[in-house]
């Protein structure tokens, strides 16, 4: 197993639509546990494939309080999204430092593939709900932050900007040595 890095927004590979995964092999399998090495050592409760720069519908994810009921979800799809919606915060591990209130359907309806491919369905409400959803918006190149308004949105841009460019800087400097 290997951490991977984790792309940092405003990283456009962060934008990149995930293509289907069309074969489950050990490629697929040491894929996934790079995933939950990555998220766990974060910590995080979920990560999408899209941020480690893979561009596959793969996601893992923990939602429980021990740490200790890992979830992965190949190919996953939203087939059912409740009419109710809730309003929670959200923070995201390639957007660190900010966290903000979303409004999202309560509760759905997900079929996706295990890690041996076999299909299954599951329904989700509360903060299983609302991870699914915001991992399955990184396959589609969609950001929590795309959902405030267009000010928090630029002003946010900005702020990560000049983060990218200090980072940049000081991988350049210790180059340079
Ligand atoms: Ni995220």
């Amino acid at each position: 197993m290997a951490k991977r890095e984790i792309l940092q927004y405003p990283d456009p590979r962060l934008r990149t639509p995930a293509k289907r995964v069309e074969v489950i092999d050990d490629r697929v399998r040491a894929l996934v546990e790079d995933m939950f090495e990555t998220m766990y050592d974060a910590p995080g409760i979920g990560l999408a494939a899209t941020q480690i720069d893979v561009h596959e519908r793969i996601v893992v994810m923990d939602v429980s309080e021990s740490g200790d009921e890992p979830q992965v979800l190949i190919n996953p799809e939203i087939i059912e999204r409740a009419q109710t919606c809730d309003i929670a915060e959200e923070g995201c591990l390639s957007i660190p430092g900010y966290a903000d209130n979303v409004e999202r359907p309560d509760a759905l309806l997900l079929r996706a593939q295990d890690i041996d491919g076999n299909e299954f369905e599951l329904r989700a409400e509360g903060l299983l709900a609302r991870c699914i959803q915001h991992e399955l918006d990184h396959l589609e190149g969609r950001l929590f932050i795309d959902y405030l308004s267009d000010l928090k949105r630029k002003r946010l841009r900005r702020r990560y900007e000049k983060t990218a460019r200090q980072r940049a800087e000081q991988t350049n400097r210790s180059g340079a040595v």
